[in-house]
């Protein structure tokens, strides 16, 4: 079992690992955020991989980021469950920041994005009715509450807009009439090509922000990157313990997830 670790906002290092090493890769999809760092986890002798999704200096807008190179050079390494983090604006009075929410449900409002590996010539329909892998939610989520002081919210459905602008009022009253719960740019299209590779995903959230619908509250980069800051640590706390958890022989239906739902299997990324 190999691990991947995209970080999202407020996570730019890796976790602590032994035996390090940068690796700098090039995919057919360009080259990922940033070298991946590999390593040990600890006494799990479990390897690690790492990309902060942002790069290193949080340069490039969620729509251009390389998604499909960070997803393509994780599975080139091996990785078979991909534990993500990202920052979120949250729709409910009862989820502040700081919260950590393992969402179960994607809503996507993202419109300039490549949503797939595959090419015009080879058409792959996917079920995607649930986009993270419950599996790997579970441990997730047990591990934010073992692990973390912050109050943790098992389910919950990610609305991913475009960006790189914050929404208006009118959009996120309407996101909070849906009954959806947070609201970020970057779920979609990692969770759809973490599928697409037959990788095991998941990701927790840290609230940093009401976003616009609550009175008052403007959301500016300042309070997402301070509040990013400050769940720095539950989500990494979280995301150690996980890979802890995770027993080494466990395999899902993530990982045959191309089975029947590709027209020329030569065309599947390589394992
Ligand atoms: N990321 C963090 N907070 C956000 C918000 N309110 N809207 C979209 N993305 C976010």
């Amino acid at each position: 079992m190999t691990i991947g670790f995209i970080g999202g906002s407020g996570i730019y290092d890796a976790l602590p690992l032994e035996d390090t090493r940068n690796v700098d890769v090039e995919t057919p999809f360009g080259k990922p955020s940033a070298p991946l760092t590999v390593g040990e986890f600890g006494d799990t002798g479990r390897e690690v991989v790492f990309v902060p999704r942002h790069g290193p200096d949080h340069a490039r807008s969620p729509t251009t980021l390389p998604y499909r190179a960070n997803v393509f050079a994780l599975k080139q390494m091996g990785v078979t469950h991909v534990l993500a983090s990202n920052a979120v604006g949250s729709l409910r009075e009862d989820l502040p920041p700081q919260t950590l929410v393992i969402p179960d449900q994607i809503y996507d409002r993202t419109k300039h994005r490549d949503l797939t590996f595959f090419d015009e010539d080879v058409v792959v329909h996917q079920p995607f009715a649930d986009p993270y892998c419950a599996e790997l939610n579970e441990v997730l989520a047990d591990a934010a509450e073992s692990a973390t002081d912050a109050d943790v919210v098992r389910g919950g459905t990610y609305v991913c807009i475009e960006g790189p602008q914050y929404s208006t009022r009118a959009e996120s009253e309407f996101y909070r009439e849906q009954g959806w719960d947070v609201i970020g740019m970057t779920t979609i299209p990692e969770a759809k090509l973490a599928r697409e590779a037959e990788m095991a995903y998941a990701t927790v959230t840290g609230v940093t922000d009401y976003d616009v619908w609550k009175a008052d509250s403007e959301v500016t980069l300042d309070e997402v990157l301070a509040n990013a800051a400050e769940n720095e640590t539950a989500i990494k706390e979280t995301v150690e313990a996980a890979i802890r958890a995770l027993p080494e022989d466990h395999e899902c239906a993530c990982h045959t997830s191309l089975a029947g739902t590709i027209n020329t299997p030569d065309e599947a990324i390589p394992d």
